[in-house]
């Protein structure tokens, strides 16, 4: 038996998008730049899938640029944005609990000499309208806070602090990467200028994305070569991704909400046991304005990383948020950025579920979980 509970960090790729990526790994295999057949054939796939992304998204197909997935999108959002406008405006807002795709980026423009405020989160994980406030001034040039957080799931009010940033003359970048297939995206009423997303979090493949681009707005390409997606990131199309993302999106149009209500039931159900069970545990992220999916969780008094380990000899698989640099574990920088103490920053866990998460996987992850915290608490005890 085994239970795949980190669908936040990737998703199994749906057998009818496969189907839909085939032919274009084989038979129709021509550079969608080329003018004979085959290179039209591989257009008409790459042409289609922006049509049905952009159409769930209720964008035009031109807004979309497609790109080697959310890295990318938020790269060419954040630092294509920065660097496209002059020098009145050189100061970048972005929220601390970001993906680092942003905050590297983020990071990489102030190496450059940009001015850049990090905005924490308030204890619930969400980033408050008004330290945004606080942070934009007339030199504010972009703020970039996301839509969901991929740790905690908490849904952030982008809303308000899209209006914020626009009415300061700034631009308004989110990276909707774990909200898409979760929770509505309506890009008109988030007030975006630019939005990131990704198709294998949507049981798409991986290595494919898209970056929305509100008609007017400027973006400096990051690399330079053929003339592929208006100049602003050049390259042959990785067509079948394309053609995989279209798909995953039209059957996300088409199922999210019953996918998000059975995935809803059985991750309530995962965390009132595991609170039952395992007192003390702690739950991280605002649980009222949280995706479905999600359920970020601290097992006090013991270690996060060494449970993840124990689990994934049962064949369960989590994810901590914490990060390994320079040979040590760091624990998450979202969860210190709420404010949450280290000790219990450590001792978290990421649940995620997803299309294909069944009620089995769910018994058998609460029939192994508890003896396994149960007996690393008590190694831990006997340690100190
Ligand atoms: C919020 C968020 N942004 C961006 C990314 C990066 O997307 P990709 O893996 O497609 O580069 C991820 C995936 O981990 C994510 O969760």
């Amino acid at each position: 038996m085994e239970a795949y509970l980190d669908c936040n960090s990737t998703t199994p790729l749906d057998p009818r998008v496969f189907e839909a990526m085939k032919p274009f790994l084989t038979g129709r295999f021509g550079n969608a730049s080329s003018f004979h057949q085959k290179g039209q054939a591989a257009r008409h796939g790459v042409e289609e899938a922006r049509e049905k992304i952009a159409d769930f998204l209720g964008v035009e197909p031109g807004d979309l640029v497609f790109t080697s997935g959310g890295t990318e999108a938020d790269n060419l959002a954040v630092k294509g944005a920065m660097e496209s406008l002059g020098p009145k405006r050189r100061h970048l807002v972005v929220s601390a609990i970001e993906h680092q795709a942003v905050l590297d980026a983020a990071r990489n423009l102030k190496e450059k000499g940009y001015a850049v405020t990090f905005v924490p989160a308030g204890a619930d994980g969400v980033v408050k309208p008004d330290a945004i406030k606080n942070a934009v001034t007339d030199q504010t040039a972009l703020v970039s806070v996301m839509h969901a957080n991929n740790e905690t799931g908490a849904i952030q009010p982008v809303q308000e602090i899209s209006k914020i940033a626009r009415a300061r003359g700034a631009l308004f970048h989110t990276d909707a990467v774990q909200s898409l297939g979760k929770i509505p995206i309506d890009i008109e009423a988030i007030g975006a200028d630019l939005l990131s997303v990704s198709a294998h979090k949507i049981y798409g493949p991986k290595g494919a994305g898209a970056l929305y681009i509100r008609k007017g707005v400027k973006l400096k390409a990051l690399t330079h070569g053929g003339h592929q997606e208006k100049n602003i990131r050049p390259g042959t199309e990785n067509v079948a991704g394309i053609v995989g993302f279209g798909k995953a999106v039209e059957l996300v149009a088409g199922q999210y909400q019953k996918d998000m209500e059975k995935a809803r039931a059985l991750r309530d159900r995962l965390e009132k046991e595991l609170l039952k069970k395992l007192a003390p545990v702690r739950v991280n992220g605002d649980e009222a304005r949280r995706v479905p999916n999600t359920l970020n969780v601290s097992f006090e008094g013991l270690d996060g990383e060494t449970l993840l380990m124990n689990l994934d000899l049962k064949n369960i698989y989590v994810s901590t948020g914490s990060a390994c640099t320079a040979g040590s574990v760091e624990p998450s920088h979202v969860l210190l950025a709420m404010g949450i103490p280290e000790g219990l920053a450590r001792a978290a866990i990421r649940f995620s579920l997803g299309r294909f998460t069944t009620e089995a996987e769910i018994d058998y992850a609460l029939a192994e979980i508890p003896p396994i915290v149960e007996r690393l608490r008590k190694a831990a005890t006997h340690a100190h």
